[in-house]
């Protein structure tokens, strides 16, 4: 066997393996691109979410409205609990508050006997509008943008903030 013939095996088995790389590279790309392609996506959550018809709602008197939302970011699947506080002051005019406390986060619960959404963490008392009205709390209950729509409510995910 001579040098020459060893040198043409071994650039044979180069250009086999090299061909075979390159077939393999343009089958898997697509495969690839497929199993990125959720991970370079991000779904904001801002979403407009229906509470149904305005009128079951009563005047005058917070009520709860609970919802659970699947965001879904690449490939993780979140799960988030959303507590609302529906408050309409007559006919037509609404609003909504978020049941999250703004001092740690606890989850506030209304209490008709004292007039207050009371967070059970540090006694934090807001007012029916979701004002401070004493406790460690900084700023009041965060309100959702709401609109009414063929006589539904919706409002828009996520909820603002509201300066002391
Ligand atoms: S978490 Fe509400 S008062 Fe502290």
């Amino acid at each position: 066997m001579s040098d020459k013939d060893v040198t043409r095996r071994d650039f044979i088995k180069g250009t086999i393996a090299a061909i075979g790389g390159l077939i393999g590279t343009v089958i898997a790309l697509p495969t690839i691109a497929y199993l990125l392609s959720p991970a370079m996506t991000e779904q904001e959550d801002t979403d407009s979410i229906d509470l149904g018809p305005l009128e079951n709602y009563p005047v005058g008197i917070p009520t709860r409205f609970e919802m659970t939302r699947t965001r879904v970011n690449g490939w993780e699947r979140t799960a988030t609990n959303y507590g609302l506080f529906v408050v309409r002051k007559s006919d037509n005019e609404v609003r909504v508050f978020s049941d999250i406390c703004t001092h740690l986060g606890c989850r506030v619960s209304w209490h008709v006997d004292q007039e207050h959404y009371i967070s059970p963490c540090h006694d934090g008392h807001f007012d029916k509008m979701g004002n401070v009205v004493s406790g460690p709390p900084p700023r009041p209950l965060d309100e959702y943008v709401t609109r009414i729509e063929n006589g539904n409510l919706f409002v828009t995910l996520p909820p603002f903030k509201r300066s002391a």
